[in-house]
């Protein structure tokens, strides 16, 4: 894991200094007006264009590379094999057997033998040089996301990168600039923003069921205790060992961001960000690692508040090592209504004249609860997303954590089969993913606001809504 170079902080005319923090890339300054911490937002180099609702001519097959076949990528070759207009041409990991084990999904599939990368840290580059690959499929380790990204779109490629796609404000401006400069798709394969609750209550919400959408609140709580030691090279742990902070925001973040429609007539302002002590952690690593005396950045649970510029709230938690159960807190708040994925799965509506209760009864704290469950399967079915009502079967059949991971890499491949705008593009990789170095800039100055920089360099409001796009 690359160290993250000290901070060199700046003071402007309306700014103070800083105290230095060992966290970051980017310069600070604070605004003494707002009381917020600012990171630089680099000018837009001459010349070059955004790539908002960016639409390039269609490719009727799409050729494909992997990188990264490890606990993760493995599943995303098998599931390219139930793709129709795609070509996987090649597969590269560090260990050739983990190559040989993805080219049994071809061979399983009856399809064409993919050529095999492996053996040496940069062996992926020979991936990308190749002129018969339109897309990169990165699922490595955070610590090589960007340099792959960033080579692989220079080479001409479009890029689809795990979660989450960089670590630093530097490695995001980076991923920003190459994919303008180049006019290059760079997505992040952020596959929560498709599973069912999520998309059929953004189908809601867009539908205008809560009325006025509020607030959203989102999180990664998943004891990874069983899973520390599988990742290669450790570097998972080491990530947690060396950043503090929300290191892994996106799969809350995303649904959250959508039902906001964040960067596409909102944004995201500032943040706070609080974290508790890390615990269980060191205590696994002395107990079952045998490392006398353990330093973990990371605090156990990390707690974050966002403001958006329109006024709205998101709330992230991160937590990867207390004992609880799977939790991405899924929770949207309206004028008129909520919506709730964990642990219950359900709505409550603004009541009608009708459903209204003559007296109120303080003891009956039940007067405001969920829609019934027949109720709520009723509005689910009404409100089934067009994606979900298109691919959902198949998806269900096909898998990745119950079939969202399919409708990832299937919107993926259609909206390049059509020249579509891709579902995410790369404002949403920075933003959602640069949430990690944010956080450890508020943590390390006792919880101060810390503006988000606007990614989209002032065109954050050209976008009316979040729009998924069909072919006509
Ligand atoms: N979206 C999801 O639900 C989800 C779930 C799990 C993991 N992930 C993400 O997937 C990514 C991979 O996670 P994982 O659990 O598979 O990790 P892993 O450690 O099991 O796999 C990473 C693989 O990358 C390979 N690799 C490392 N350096 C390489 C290089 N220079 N060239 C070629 N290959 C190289 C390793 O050999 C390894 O096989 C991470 O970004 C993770 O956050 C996402």
């Amino acid at each position: 894991m690359k160290t993250r170079k000290l901070l060199s902080v700046v003071a402007l005319a309306a700014t103070v200094a800083l105290t230095v923090c060992a966290c970051g890339t980017v310069k600070l300054k604070k605004n003494t007006k707002t009381h917020i911490i600012e990171t630089v937002v680099p000018k837009r180099p001459a010349g070059q264009k955004d790539v908002l609702g960016l639409r390039l001519a269609p490719m009727p097959v799409v050729r494909v590379g992997f990188i990264g076949l490890g606990m993760r990528g493995p599943g995303a070759v098998e599931r390219f094999t139930h793709l129709d207009g795609v070509q996987i041409k090649a597969l590269c990991d560090l260990h050739p057997e983990r190559v040989a084990k993805s080219q049994k999904y071809l061979e399983k599939a009856g399809l064409p033998a993919a050529t095999e990368y492996s053996g040496s840290e940069d062996a992926w580059k020979k991936l990308c040089d190749r002129d018969d690959i339109d897309l990169v499929y990165i699922a490595t380790g955070w610590q090589h996301h960007a340099e792959m990204m960033i080579y692989a779109m220079n080479k001409g490629k479009h890029v689809a990168c795990e979660v989450p796609a960089v670590m630093t404000l530097k490695e995001a401006w980076d991923v920003v600039n190459t994919a303008e400069r180049t006019q290059r798709h760079c997505m992040m394969l952020e596959n929560c923003v498709y599973d069912f609750f999520e998309l059929t209550t953004l189908n809601m919400a867009q539908h205008g069921l809560f009325g006025e959408v509020l607030s959203a609140k989102g999180g990664y709580v998943h004891n990874l205790e069983p899973f520390w030691k599988y990742y290669d090279a450790n570097w998972r742990l080491e990530a947690n060992i060396g950043f503090r902070g929300d290191i892994y925001a996106t799969h809350g973040l995303g649904p959250a961001c959508w039902v906001l429609n964040i960067h596409r007539g909102d944004r995201m302002d500032y943040l706070i960000s609080m974290d508790v002590p890390a615990t269980t952690l060191p205590r696994f690593m002395r107990e079952e690692m045998k490392i006398e005396n353990p330093q973990v950045k990371n605090g156990e649970m990390t707690q974050t508040l966002i403001k958006t510029v329109k006024g709205k709230t998101i709330y992230l938690e991160h937590n990867v090592t207390s004992y609880q159960p799977y939790n991405r807190y899924y929770q949207v708040i309206g004028s008129d209504g909520f919506a709730n994925k964990y642990p219950k799965q359900g709505y409550c509506l603004r009541p009608t004249e009708e459903s209204k209760s003559a007296v109120p009864n303080h003891e009956d704290l039940k007067s405001h609860d969920y829609v019934s469950d027949a109720t709520r399967d009723a509005l689910m079915k009404k409100y089934q997303h067009p994606i979900h009502a298109e691919i959902a079967e198949k998806a269900k059949k096909v898998g990745g954590h119950g079939g969202m991971d399919f409708i990832m890499d299937y919107r993926l491949i259609y909206c390049l089969h059509h020249g579509l705008p891709l579902d995410m593009d790369v404002y949403d990789l920075a933003e959602w993913s640069s949430i990690g170095e944010l956080t450890e800039i508020s943590l390390n100055h006792h919880s101060a606001p810390v503006a988000v920089p606007d990614f989209t360099r002032g065109a954050w409001n050209r976008l009316k809504g979040l729009q998924l796009y069909y072919a006509k």
